[in-house]
């Protein structure tokens, strides 16, 4: 394991380049830094089990087992990208989890905004640029009897990834903050504008202090008042996207005319 920064052919993440830009007081103050590891999520469930504070972060430069939500792969290549997985302790209850995510969106939302980039937010974790996806959230919970004890927040940002670094799968599909703003961005400043919107958020969620984040959240949804198809156990469905309940839930209006909530499914836009 390594707290400094290693030297190599990018330009790597490090503590002394974040600090300056840092202003929070728990998220990202204490930071496990790899240049390889399996997933940062995993690992950080590690330390979690091993009763590592709230708000730490693990880092690094590549996952070569980067997991994505359904089980699926994350491409999180060398150097280009920042993979992180943050340790989160509220004390919730089990429907507020996807607050979590909801939070972590309008995070992302305005550190792209404070790079001059405007992306969307699309529910339930993903963030869009130009309709293509430059960053998963992966928050997965440890709950025993009904009781949330940690959760682990992954967060999958393509800083820095080239086109050609996308499989042709994800070449249609995929962005990178490089791709939008046609330069190299420093991804510790990135990183640390995240965690500061991503605390600012945390409290007012935990406090119940401000409704800021929810705002924001319906401003830039990329499905809010849209016909959608929903796929859910195999099956697909045409809905209206109505609104979102404070939960980060869907309320939608199905060809019926029948109204319901959905806590989580898969979405794809009506071309
Ligand atoms: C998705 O869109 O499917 C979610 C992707 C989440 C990827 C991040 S990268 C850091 C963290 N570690 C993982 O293994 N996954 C998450």
């Amino acid at each position: 394991m390594k707290t400094t920064s290693l030297n190599n052919d990018f330009k790597e993440i490090s503590l002394n380049k974040i600090l300056p830009h840092l202003k929070t007081t728990t998220i990202g103050r204490h930071f496990k830094y790899f240049t390889t590891l399996d997933s940062t999520n995993t690992y950080c469930k590690l330390l979690a089990e091993k009763n590592c504070p709230e708000g730490t972060i693990v880092i690094s430069e590549e996952q070569t087992k980067g997991r994505g939500t359904k089980g699926r792969i994350w491409s999180s290549p060398k150097g280009s990208g920042l993979w992180i997985s943050i340790l989160l302790k509220p004390k919730i209850t089990t429907t507020d989890i996807s607050k979590i995510t909801l939070i972590t969106s309008c995070a992302l939302y305005e550190t792209f905004k404070k790079l001059g980039i405007n992306s969307q937010i699309k529910w339930p974790n993903d963030m869009l640029i130009n309709n293509k996806k430059v960053c998963g959230i992966l928050t997965e919970a440890n709950i025993k009897e009904n009781v949330v004890n940690y959760i682990i927040l992954g967060v999958g940002i393509n800083v820095n990834v080239s086109y050609d670094d996308f499989n042709d799968d994800l070449k249609p599909k995929a962005t990178s903050l490089k791709i939008e703003a046609n330069k190299e961005i420093d991804r510790c400043y990135v990183l640390a504008i995240f965690l500061n919107y991503l605390e600012k958020f945390y409290n007012q969620m935990i406090n119940n202090s401000s409704l800021e984040y929810f705002k924001i959240y319906k401003e830039n949804s990329y499905i809010l008042n849209k016909t959608v198809n929903i796929v859910k156990n195999n099956t697909v469905e045409v809905v209206q996207v109505l609104d979102f309940d404070l939960n980060g839930f869907i309320l939608v209006k199905d060809l019926n005319g029948i109204i319901k909530k959905i806590s989580s499914a898969e979405i794809s836009l009506r071309i």
